[in-house]
């Protein structure tokens, strides 16, 4: 049996991630689930597996080398998503993104060269690249990050692999393009809209709305991770993505009409800081291995707008409280009122 550490294990893709290893292995899987539970963190997520033998939750931030040190004994392979993840919390307060994204990632290398750790996968993002307006980014290409959050990332990623070289662990680091699903925390693009068209709320589209990004549906990239664990070569980068580049028009013209609604919901707002115009990986490394995605885009992203509308019950309590502070004080310096 295949002992797994899944940190970040409660938020958008770590939990997505340890249900489609317990689809894929059913009993033959241990997950231990490390997280902080920050906003981002919510253990609904896991509700259908946190009663099973071979599920474990334990709270507690990766940055704390005491309990990473008690856990990394007891599994064979560490997939960290543990991280702050929102580009518009990182403008605005990047502190916690350096202390996660990269010391974190430190904490869990260190003691993962100690435990002899079969595979250690470092998740890091299609945005450590930085922007490109024409062709796709290939895995040698050089880092731009243009955010807190992605140099934050690309910091780790570089980390990562220099384990590989210097101790020789055994390192795979993978770099996805977007993500949509379910569970995924309504402040990021397609649940924020869904959730807000579901509400009658104005959908807030910074700028002129024509930035792309390449869109993945999370079972896919799920699946990318698993196969990398099984076929990837250690020490090696692997950019994962669908080949499906939208503008954020086209997806929220998708949502309103996925969903019934009026054009009228569409709020033109000011720009991200920094705002990166697209994102775009060639994935031809990971495909040559026999890799490609399976779900179809169009249903994936159909399915995904109906899972919100049918489980209100996971978002409506979210958006509450700290969400509607941050959301009032983002959206207060992007609402264009002159
Ligand atoms: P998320 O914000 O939904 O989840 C992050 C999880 O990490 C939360 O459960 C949170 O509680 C936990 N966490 C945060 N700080 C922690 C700490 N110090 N210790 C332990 N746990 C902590 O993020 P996501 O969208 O699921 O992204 C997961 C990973 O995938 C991140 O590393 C992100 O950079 C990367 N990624 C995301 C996308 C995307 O489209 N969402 C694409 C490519 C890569
Ligand atoms: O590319 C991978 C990255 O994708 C991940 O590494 C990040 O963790 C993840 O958050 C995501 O980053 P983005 O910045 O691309 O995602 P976000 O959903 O925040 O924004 C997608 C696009 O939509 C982007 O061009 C900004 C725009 N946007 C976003 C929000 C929240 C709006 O126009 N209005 C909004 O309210």
């Amino acid at each position: 049996m295949t002992r797994y550490l899944v940190t970040g294990g409660a938020g958008f893709i770590g939990s997505n991630f340890i249900h489609y290893l317990f689809e894929k292995f059913a009993d033959d899987v241990h997950v231990i689930n490390l997280d902080k539970l920050t906003y981002a963190g919510n253990l609904d997520n896991l509700k259908d597996v946190e009663k099973q033998d071979n599920y474990q939750f334990v709270k507690g931030d990766i940055c704390d080398e005491k309990i990473v040190n008690e856990l990394m004994p007891n599994v064979d392979i560490v997939v960290n998503f543990a991280a702050e993840s929102h580009v518009d919390r990182s403008i605005g307060r990047p502190d916690d993104f350096i202390k996660t994204d990269v010391y974190g990632a430190f904490v869990l290398l260190e003691a993962a060269r100690k435990n002899n750790i079969k595979k250690f996968v470092q998740i890091s993002t299609d945005e450590v690249y930085g922007s490109i307006l024409d062709g796709s980014f290939k895995e040698t290409d050089v880092l731009e990050p243009s955010s807190p959050y992605s140099a934050s990332k690309a910091g780790a990623d570089r980390l990562a692999f220099s384990y590989f070289v210097t101790y020789n662990l055994p390192v795979i680091i993978t770099r996805c393009s977007n993500n949509y699903g379910p569970y995924q925390f309504p402040e990021k693009l397609i649940p924020l809209f869904v959730t807000n068209a579901i509400e009658d709320k104005n959908l807030p589209i910074y700028g002129d709305g024509k930035n792309v990004r390449d869109w993945i549906f999370v079972m896919d990239h799920c699946d990318a991770i698993q196969f990398l664990i099984e076929k990837g070569q250690e020490g090696q980068v692997y950019n994962i993505g669908a080949g499906n580049e939208m503008m954020n028009l086209q997806i929220t013209d998708f949502i309103l009409k996925a969903l019934d609604k009026p054009k009228s919901l569409m709020t033109f707002v000011a720009d991200r800081l920094g705002h990166d115009r697209r994102y775009s990986v060639d994935t031809s490394k990971i495909r040559s291995l026999g890799w490609t995605p399976k779900h179809n885009p169009e249903q994936a992203m159909a399915e995904t707008v109906n899972w919100y509308a049918e489980n209100r019950w996971w978002w409506e309590k979210l958006k509450t409280g700290e969400y509607l502070e941050f959301y009032k004080q983002n959206y207060k310096v992007r609402y264009k009122t002159d």
